[in-house]
């Protein structure tokens, strides 16, 4: 047996060794945060608080968050706490809403970085000799090198696809039989779509599991692909700004949200309106604090995600409620917060429904409305009866379920704009 398949023994380790190698290495972290970096040394400075004031791990709390915000601020390398001979590689957010952010890796990062994604392919089921097929994308995006880096650490064959020519990706997995797939769960679908359009039955594919993240998905999203493509779907999670895909990862004998690497990353729940620390169990904005990281420590960075910390199961490590939704996607519908998540969950209990939807915002006069675009499951038409009963039931069940009145438009088949990464989910027509 391979050695990178066995349980590294932190992941074994008892609560109080975890604990301890946590409030090291935080310390660590601030210590060379505050020492490096002028952005930490100003904020800390402000704040009033100094590393030296770290002596238990809840006095973490004592410390500013950092956000977006300080990141574009110190575009491009102001957050760095290193010199810039020491940078392995750069990455950075798309910027489509303003500048990019841009984050910083030494090599020693890098490591770090594949050794969490190799933690991640090993709990999510893979085995040695597998070959790893990768639709993230490649470039700037941390989700393409992040994956790739990570299974070739775990000794895995790579195919670097990246995204789009989705014809040409269905005809590769069918001729080079990849046993593992890393892909957003949307263009999962996409791909799924292409296998049937092909006449290739996707359950009869090599692929007998897949890694999904870059994007909140429901469970039920997790069945519909489980049955369509005969695999077992694990959720992975990570943002740019903390260190990328792998920050948690589900394990596969669970499939019960993804567990945190918390010994290089510490996860804190706050209520995002006053800042304050919540108790596990309870929901709220997902904190992260970096415990390893040299190029770019990030200190109590503001993931705008919304979760729940949950007792570890398949390890000791703690777990995250699957996201439901990111604060900035929360649609708020005549006073009632709705997440397309939840329009999701709905759609795919009708099976005259497919999974390729989209929320569409329009300000009707003084009132908001929502219109759920939804295309009927292939080889249905839209006029037809069943398709009918479906959008009829959506519109009951948002009611009942969520509390919100919306429509919806039943669209053809492929109607939808596919995208070949994250899905854009919430189309704001609104006039601001
Ligand atoms: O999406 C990194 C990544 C790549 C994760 C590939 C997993 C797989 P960003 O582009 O910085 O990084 O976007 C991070 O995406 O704050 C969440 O809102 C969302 N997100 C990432 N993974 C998940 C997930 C990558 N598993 C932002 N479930 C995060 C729900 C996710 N949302």
């Amino acid at each position: 047996m391979k050695t990178e398949f066995t349980l590294e023994p932190i992941e074994k380790a008892s609560e109080d060794e975890l604990r301890a190698l946590q409030l090291q290495r935080l310390k660590s972290t601030l210590a060379h945060a505050y020492a490096n970096s002028a952005v930490y040394r100003a904020k800390f400075d402000a704040a009033g608080v100094h590393p030296q004031d770290c002596r238990s791990l809840s006095d973490l709390a004592k410390f500013p968050f950092t956000t977006k915000a300080d990141l574009r601020d110190s575009y491009p390398f102001g957050m760095f706490a290193v010199a810039r001979d020491k940078l392995a590689r750069i990455h950075a957010s798309s910027g489509t809403t303003g500048k990019p952010t841009v984050v910083g890796y030494t090599l020693n990062d890098i490591d770090t970085w594949s050794h969490c994604v190799a933690r991640s392919i090993r709990a999510a089921g893979a085995r040695p000799g597998d070959t790893v097929h990768v639709s993230y994308g490649y470039g700037l995006f941390t989700g393409g090198l992040g994956a790739h880096y990570g299974a070739e650490k775990l000794g895995l064959t790579v195919v670097p696809f990246g995204g789009g020519q989705t014809e040409r990706q269905v005809q590769l997995i069918n001729d080079f039989r990849p046993d593992i797939i890393m892909v957003t769960p949307s263009y999962m679908l996409a791909l799924a779509d292409e296998f049937e359009r092909q006449g290739l039955s996707a359950r009869d594919s090599s692929l007998r599991l897949g890694i999904f993240g870059a994007e909140p998905w429901t469970n039920d999203m997790r069945l519909n692909i489980e049955q369509r493509m005969g695999m077992d779907a694990v959720d992975i999670y990570g943002l740019s700004e903390v260190i990328g895909p792998g920050v948690a990862s589900e394990c596969v004998e669970t499939k019960d949200g993804p567990t945190i690497w918390e010994d290089h990353f510490y996860p804190e729940i706050i209520n995002p309106e006053t800042g304050e620390p919540v108790a596990d169990g309870e929901l709220g904005e997902l904190v992260f604090t970096s415990l390893s990281k040299e190029a770019m420590p990030i200190i109590r960075y503001r993931t705008r995600d919304l979760t729940r910390l949950l007792p570890g199961t398949a390890r000791t490590m703690r777990r995250m409620e699957k996201i439901t939704g990111r604060s900035d996607d929360m649609m708020i519908i005549r006073g009632v917060n709705v997440f397309p998540t939840q329009i999701e969950e709905l759609i795919l209990r009708q099976p005259a429904l497919s999974a390729h939807y989209q929320c569409v915002l329009t300000r009707e006069g003084p009132l908001d409305h929502l219109m759920v675009k939804v295309e009927t499951l292939a080889g249905l038409s839209p006029d037809s009866p069943q398709a009918k009963a479906a959008a009829q039931a959506l519109v009951h069940e948002a009611k009942a379920y969520i509390g919100t009145s919306l429509n919806v438009e039943l669209c053809a088949e492929a109607s939808i704009e596919r995208s070949h990464g994250k899905a854009k989910r919430v189309v704001d027509l609104r006039k601001r």
